[in-house]
């Protein structure tokens, strides 16, 4: 156990907190593996020493909640982690703990007490190797001989939102009020006291009793396994493959399932760790940020997806948005395709949803829902209530309609970069088309000649009721026009396929030629003569307000300048058109980008956690590493800084995912082309060096830019030979001919 219970030793990989630090949330610690999510509400605190209830969520385990039931929600497990030690009856308060460490290395988080002449030291991990299995080991170092102490293991069954079917002794199964899903946990607990397993009192179900005299210097070891299983379909009961899955841990041991999760940790960091040398502070952000998206995703079950807080905390229900699609895709696409592929068949899965919200609305082809649960129903709240307190309509879940195309988007990139041609066939294809079916008949053709979709919400989400919002309006057209390419790629590649799923959608040629003729005639706002996009039709005659004098306080500018003048105004809550720019530059022709780019950047709050990234990554584009790497500092403070405020929401996956594409898109200058994969970095003051992997069609390839001597290495480490290129010039790598290359140090800050 004591090399269990050891940090590792560099701490770039450790994120710890002790309880001189006041009190922090518990989601930045929280412990996932894309199926479990564990956290507490608090993991450390300096105030009085209350017991702080542990939260467990299951991916896909959603129920209607509130008063009047109109609202879906992720709904917490038993808390599984309980535990109390008492010594001649008195309780000792074990939480918050005095010394919490996450080591993302392992994917662990230890804990640590010392109450009088007891040292108790923790671990938990929720297994990566198998994602349906969690695991608690405690250490009890007990000083004084004599004492009398009792442990108590047991699984929370209060307040549970769930409704109890089977508790046994080592079982529970409880079913959804309303959504008729089930959920299994089945739980082995131990105690091990001078070597031997000791056995337990079971005083309640679900619940393990240990009573003993201590002896001075005597070592207790308790461990607890349980198993998780989630079942959506009305008449299986899962207890059975709960309790399965934990005779199996009993069979193989818990060091076992400890080797098992780390190996898995290994592989996943060998895929996807950045490495930065010469800023230990950013080094640390990244893998922060990789740690959270590595634990987000399970490549097993194509149900679900990852919510706008993935499972670390409760805001926004665990409901599903474009986060996913725009901010996180990237980081699987490149480094994980098995996840990105099952992220994207859950939009597949979700189809209906979309194909319904549509019809619904008078339009057709599929328009997927802005928050997204278990079915692809829209889940936006019609009303929410305002930081004063007053209800508010929520116009996302009608009007912010780019989601459809956001997804598309995704599913393009990913086809592209995987050459999963299988992925197109069976559901990227029809996702695509969909989407684009969606677009031709919401883009209406008008007496100017052009087609305008007016009625909606873009990115930025200050303004509603727009029309021709360039972000939507240009994704859009780039929707249809990929749907168009899949069509005829398909006609050639695979014409009985296209046949059949074109009779399926019902989907002729005179369609397609209406199609195309909607892409060209999309208005987009872009004026060839200035080289900008105009942000929707009327934002340049809006009060133009110098942002700068208000952005040094604590309220944010919308509040400060109220709603009315903030729709009044041209203030973006997050990047807009500056998203478009990082998304299709192609769209920009000539030094239109960088013209937009100055024109955006100085009008937007940053309201949103997703917006600071983007901008980074398109200024390091551009070669302003300082004004990219404010913008890194910032993301990374969203979650990193501690700040007083809501404890429990969960961490800004998006914003985790956006410090991934800073770097890596935005830095280190990578883009996915038709033959390969280039790269053109640009790194910032103070980082020495960045290297990382990316998986492109098949291959792995492993690259390092070099900010002094300008030297980029590209090795082809799994796969045939491809392009790759540097600074512009195509080269061909394979595995016994990697490349190195010197592209100039003095391009790095080019501001
Ligand atoms: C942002 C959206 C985002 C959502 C969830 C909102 O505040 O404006 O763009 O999708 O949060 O992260």
């Amino acid at each position: 156990m004591e090399r269990i219970l050891k940090p590792t030793a560099d701490d770039t990989w450790l994120f710890g907190m002790d309880s001189s630090g006041g009190q922090v949330s518990g989601s930045r610690f929280a412990i996932s593996n894309g199926f479990l999510g564990t956290f507490d509400a608090a993991v450390a605190s300096a105030g009085d020493p209350v017991a702080v209830p542990t939260r467990t969520y299951v991916a896909g385990l959603f129920d209607a909640v509130g008063p009047d039931g109109s609202m879906t929600a992720l709904i917490p497990a038993a808390d599984w982690l309980r535990l109390h030690i008492s010594i001649a009856g008195t309780p000792l308060v074990r939480q918050p703990f005095q010394r919490t460490v996450l080591d993302v290395s392992r994917g662990v988080l230890m804990t640590e007490t010392r109450a009088g002449s007891l040292l108790e030291r923790g671990l938990r991990l929720v297994s990566l190797h198998d994602p349906s299995v969690g695991l608690q080991l405690i250490e009890l170092g007990i000083d004084e001989a004599g004492l009398e102490v009792t442990l108590e293991a047991s699984v929370d069954l209060s307040a549970l939102d769930l409704e109890p079917q089977r508790i046994e002794h080592d079982l529970g199964v409880w079913r959804t009020r309303h959504s008729g899903q089930a959920l299994a946990m089945a739980v082995a607990a131990a105690l091990e006291i001078d070597g031997a397993d000791r056995t337990a009192a079971t005083p309640a179900p679900l619940t393990w009793s240990w009573s003993w005299t201590s002896r001075a210097g005597q070592v207790v070891r308790f461990r607890r396994a349980a198993a998780f299983v989630r079942s959506d379909a009305a008449h299986f009961d899962p207890g059975v493959k709960a309790r399965d899955t934990l005779n199996h841990i009993r069979r193989i041991g818990w060091r076992s399932v400890v080797e098992a999760h780390e190996a898995a940790w290994a592989s996943r960091w060998h895929s996807s760790d950045v490495q930065i040398a010469g800023d230990a502070e950013a080094q640390r952000a990244i893998r922060f940020a990789a740690y959270h998206l590595n634990s987000a995703a399970n490549p097993a079950d194509e149900r679900v997806s990852i919510g706008a807080r993935s499972l670390t905390g409760e805001g926004y229900h665990g409901h599903v948005f474009w986060d996913t699609e725009i901010f996180l895709l990237p980081f699987y696409i490149l480094t994980w395709p098995e996840a990105a592929r099952s992220l994207l068949l859950y939009r597949f899965h979700t189809l209906d949803g979309a194909r319904a919200k549509a019809a619904r609305m008078g339009w057709r082809g599929a328009l997927y829902a802005w928050e997204s649960a278990l079915t692809g129903a829209e889940m936006t709240p019609e009303h929410l209530k305002d930081q004063d307190g007053n209800w508010v309509e929520v116009l996302c879940g009608t009007q912010e309609q780019h989601i459809s195309a956001d997804i598309a988007y995704a599913v393009w990139q990913y086809w592209r970069t995987t050459g999963d041609d299988r992925f197109l066939l069976e559901a990227g294809a029809e996702i695509l088309l969909e989407t684009a079916r969606f677009w031709a008949s919401r883009a209406v053709p008008e007496a100017d000649g052009y087609c305008h979709i007016r009625g909606v919400i873009g990115p930025d989400e200050n303004h509603e009721h727009i029309d021709d919002n360039a972000f939507t309006n240009v994704m859009a057209r780039w929707n249809i026009r990929r749907a168009l390419e899949a069509a005829e790629m398909l006609q050639q590649r695979w014409p009985q396929h296209w046949s059949g799923l074109s009779g399926r959608l019902g989907i002729n040629e005179a369609e397609l030629r209406e199609w195309s003729g909607v892409a060209e005639r999309i208005f987009t706002g872009f004026d060839a003569k200035t080289g900008m996009y105009e942000q929707f039709s009327g934002f340049f005659d809006l009060e133009d307000i110098d942002l700068a004098p208000f952005t040094d306080r604590t309220d944010p500018v919308e509040v400060q300048l109220g709603q009315e003048r903030t729709q009044n105004a041209q203030i973006a809550k997050q990047a807009d058109v500056v998203a478009l720019l990082a998304l299709l530059p192609e769209a920009f022709p000539g030094d239109s980008g960088l013209r937009n780019f100055r024109y955006y950047e100085p009008r937007c709050s940053h309201r949103s956690s997703l917006s600071p990234a983007m901008h980074g990554l398109v200024a390091a584009r551009y070669g302003d590493t300082g004004m990219a790497m404010r913008f890194f500092r910032q993301t990374a403070a969203i979650d990193l800084a501690d700040r007083p405020g809501p404890v429990d929401e969960g961490v800004h996956i998006a914003a985790l995912g956006g410090i991934w594409m800073l770097a890596v898109f935005g830095f280190a200058g990578l883009s996915v082309r038709e033959d390969g994969i280039a790269l053109d970095p640009r790194l910032p003051e103070g980082w020495d060096s960045i290297a990382f992997r990316v998986q492109w069609r098949g291959r792995c390839l492993y690259v390092g830019a070099h900010r002094r001597s300008g030297v980029v290495e590209a090795t082809l480490e799994e796969g045939e030979p491809m392009i790759v290129t540097i600074g512009g010039e195509r080269r061909e790598i394979s595995r016994d001919q990697g490349l190195s290359m010197r592209i100039g140090s003095n391009r790095h800050s080019r501001a």
